[in-house]
């Protein structure tokens, strides 16, 4: 049984009424990758790596993922695609809870969710050619004739500014900023509504980082898309993104619009991270964290955050922090709760 709320014509590009409810809602996500040992591989432990997410995406919004390398983001952004396995949790994309569907009811949830990754050139097949890449989802799935395929892929280029030229050559000819036009034509031909953008631009150089942002801002003003765009550059996501989630070891530990969490942030840990970004004007004493992330694997009691924290008290060794809501913001912190 799937959960459904009334529903929006979707996918069409065209302009819906708005549904109240968010496009994306995540509900206590857990991920966990079971941790084997021995002949027999036997589990001996599990790597939490996201564990207790929950979010929500506002549709046409852009919400930015951060947080340092190994916290999570990936995962999190693969588990919302199918391409990982919740342990446990609710997806609820468009009011219907995708983890409770049987795999033919998300088929064309599957068309509407694309995802973007890091490295452009590894995501697509170096034995297409580029009208075949750019097509080839299309016509599993019927949305187009052999016949219109070269047409068809040739607009998809043009969407993504790039010629038709390129639809007879391979990916390897394209550099590296061509060849995520290319991933994101392919993606944009689906027609989606939501899509993943994890580390899209972080693989290319700073100048062709912004013209490939731009193509993104762009294709979401037309299409009216909704993203989550994982980065751990906090600059970029400030550029791009309207509300920002802090991801740390498998939780959020803040969340609320750019300017409130980039501009003010609350939670140590945020303090942190942003304090390592120089921003013109700003003149904030650097924050160094001491240690290492902890292993996901043994995440601290408590906080998880605490034996890195500058500012962890008693309570924070013992006992896990709610994300609590003030100030139109959430975040998890024992010494920023005043009900403590
Ligand atoms: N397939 C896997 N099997 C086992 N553990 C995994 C797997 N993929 C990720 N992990 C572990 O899960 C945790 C989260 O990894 P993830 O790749 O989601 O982090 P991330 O925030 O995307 O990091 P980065 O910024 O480096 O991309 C890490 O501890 C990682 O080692
Ligand atoms: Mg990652």
């Amino acid at each position: 049984m799937t959960e459904t709320r009334p529903n929006a014509e979707h996918g069409n590009g065209e302009a819906q009424p708005e549904p109240s409810f968010p496009l994306v809602e995540i509900q206590d996500l857990k991920t966990w990758y079971p941790i084997r040992r021995g002949v027999l591989a036997r589990t001996v432990g599990q790597v939490k790596a996201v564990d207790g997410v929950s979010l929500a995406v506002k549709r046409g919004e852009t919400l930015g993922l951060v947080g340092e390398s190994g916290c999570g983001k990936t995962t999190l952004g693969r588990t919302l695609m199918g391409l990982e396995q919740a342990n446990e949790g609710r997806i609820l994309f468009d009011g219907q809870n995708i983890l409770a569907m049987k795999p033919a009811e998300k088929k064309d949830i599957r068309r509407r969710m694309q995802m973007i990754f890091q490295d452009p050139l590894t995501s697509l097949n170096p034995r297409m050619l580029v009208r075949d890449i750019v097509t080839e989802g299309m016509r599993a799935l019927g949305m187009i004739r052999d016949s219109e395929a070269e047409d068809t892929a040739a607009s998809l280029l043009a969407e993504v500014g790039m010629n038709r030229e390129s639809l007879t050559r391979y990916p390897h000819e394209f550099s590296g900023g061509q060849c995520q036009r290319i991933s994101i034509a392919r993606a944009v031909s689906m027609r989606p509504d939501f899509m993943v953008l994890d580390e899209a631009v972080s693989a290319l150089d700073v100048s062709v980082q912004a013209q490939v942002l731009n193509l993104f801002m762009d294709l979401q003003d037309k299409y009216g898309l909704t993203y989550l765009f994982i980065s751990h550059n906090l600059s970029v996501v400030s550029h791009i993104a309207d509300h920002v989630a802090v991801m740390y070891l498998g939780k959020i530990v803040e969340y609320g619009t750019v300017a409130d969490v980039i501009g003010h942030p609350v939670h140590p840990y945020t303090q942190a991270l942003i304090s390592a970004v120089p921003v013109p004007g700003r003149r904030t004493q650097r924050i160094i964290l001491k240690g290492e992330t902890p292993s996901a694997a043994r995440p601290p009691l408590g906080c998880a955050f605490h034996p890195r924290c500058p500012e962890a008290a008693d309570v924070c060794r013992t006992r896990a922090p709610r994300l609590e809501i003030s100030s139109h913001r959430l975040f998890a912190c024992h010494m920023r709760n005043h009900d403590r």
